[in-house]
């Protein structure tokens, strides 16, 4: 089987056997024609199944090395269809720290059906297996958390799961499969913001999920097709064409993402930078257990208010803008964006501090981004 990089850059080639495309053919199409009475090409209406979407879901599949993948409107349209796994009345057990929008879907929409939610901290597995309830159906975890970048135990989440017999879910979007492929750790479903590092150039929403096993893929399926929060053609591509140039981004992104960690470490008006990369940062040894690398994203507590408000007004070339992995880098401030509908309270316990900021290292020369920086933070 060729090696990853090879799998990216040959995504959806040869898939296509009408014409041989390198690139694959965007099916802007509702619907197909029948055969005949009685039969179909395979594909009936896109919402089921298109051509151009069902190549990026194998390919998906392909990288995550799982049985199937599904391919959503947005990372919070494969979650909420994921989420329609569960019944009224069963429990799942929540890594605190992950992305603002997870806890609004879990805490204001699908509490009000019936789902119960226990939040633990996302490093002490003795915390999940506490939580444990005889109704609890699946574990949820972000491979590395969003914004304070903690990372989970996913070996001993993965034997917890399986002792308890519930779904252990990977949201994986911080390190994609290039970087780390939960599903060999033992995670049943993976879930990807396919809007971050997978499509790659902050020009397109999409959600993706793979799974371990054929039931799941079963009825993931049937979700799929009867929630109908499915991924349009063009973006379907958008999504592939990014994935070919992932290898080359992500290498280019972490050699940035470690220069400028190590440099904000030296600012006088830097007091504290997480970074999973930095050999001392609590997140590393158990990282570089089972990934092989650390994502591009950096975050870091200024030492007042007022230096984050200079910064992000003064800086030229990275833009103040929310969401991350993208070729340009862009800067975000947790409280009052990703993470504003958490209460000041949780704020506070996750460490989502009104002074910490979250950076996203695009692609730029490292030496040009640093020089953006440095005024505000020397
Ligand atoms: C870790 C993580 N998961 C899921 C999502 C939701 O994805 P989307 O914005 O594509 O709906 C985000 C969005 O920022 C995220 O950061």
């Amino acid at each position: 089987m060729s090696r990853i990089a090879t799998l990216l850059a040959h995504a959806g080639v040869g898939e296509d056997p009408h014409t041989g495309s390198i690139s694959t053919p965007i099916y802007q199409t509702s619907t197909f024609a029948h055969p005949a009475l009685g039969q179909s090409t395979g594909f009936d209406y896109s919402r089921t199944t298109n051509p151009t979407r069902l190549v990026l879901e194998h390919t998906l599949a392909r990288l995550d090395g799982g049985v199937a993948g599904f391919a959503f409107a947005s990372g919070l349209a494969a979650l909420s269809t994921v989420l329609c796994l569960f019944d009224q009345g069963d429990h799942l057990i929540v890594a605190e720290g992950c992305y603002g929008g997870t806890y609004r879907l879990l805490d204001q929409i699908f509490q009000r059906f019936g789902l119960a939610v226990s939040y633990v901290p996302v490093t002490d597995p003795a915390a999940y297996s506490a939580a444990l309830r005889p109704r609890t159906r699946a574990i949820l975890v972000e491979s590395v958390s969003n914004p304070c970048l903690w990372v989970p135990d996913l070996e001993a989440l993965a034997a917890l799961a399986e002792r308890a017999g519930v779904v252990l879910l990977v949201d994986n979007t911080f390190l994609t499969p290039y970087w780390l492929r939960p599903l060999e750790w033992g995670a049943d479903i993976v879930l990807h913001s396919a809007s971050k590092f997978l499509a790659g150039h902050n020009d397109t929403i999409a959600g993706l999920v793979t799974v371990r096993d054929a039931a799941l893929a079963e009825r993931l399926g049937f979700l799929q097709n009867a929630v109908g929060a499915i991924l349009g053609p063009q973006d379907a591509w958008l999504v592939l064409r990014g994935i070919k140039t992932l290898a080359v981004r992500l290498e280019q992104q972490q050699r940035n993402a470690f220069e400028i960690a190590g440099w904000l470490r030296t600012r006088p008006r830097v007091a504290r930078v997480l970074y999973s990369g930095l050999p001392d940062d609590p997140g590393h040894p158990g990282l570089a257990r089972v990934a092989s690398g650390f994502g591009a994203v950096i975050a870091f507590e200024v030492d007042a208010v007022d230096t984050a408000r200079r910064l992000i007004e003064q800086l030229q070339l990275i833009a103040y803008a929310e969401s991350f992995g993208g070729v340009e880098s862009l800067i975000t401030v947790p409280a009052l964006q990703t993470h504003a509908n958490l209460s000041a309270e949780d704020r506070r316990r996750l460490g989502v501090t009104d002074t910490l900021l979250r950076l996203s290292v695009g692609i730029e020369d490292a030496v040009d981004l640093i020089a953006d920086l440095e005024p505000v933070l020397a």
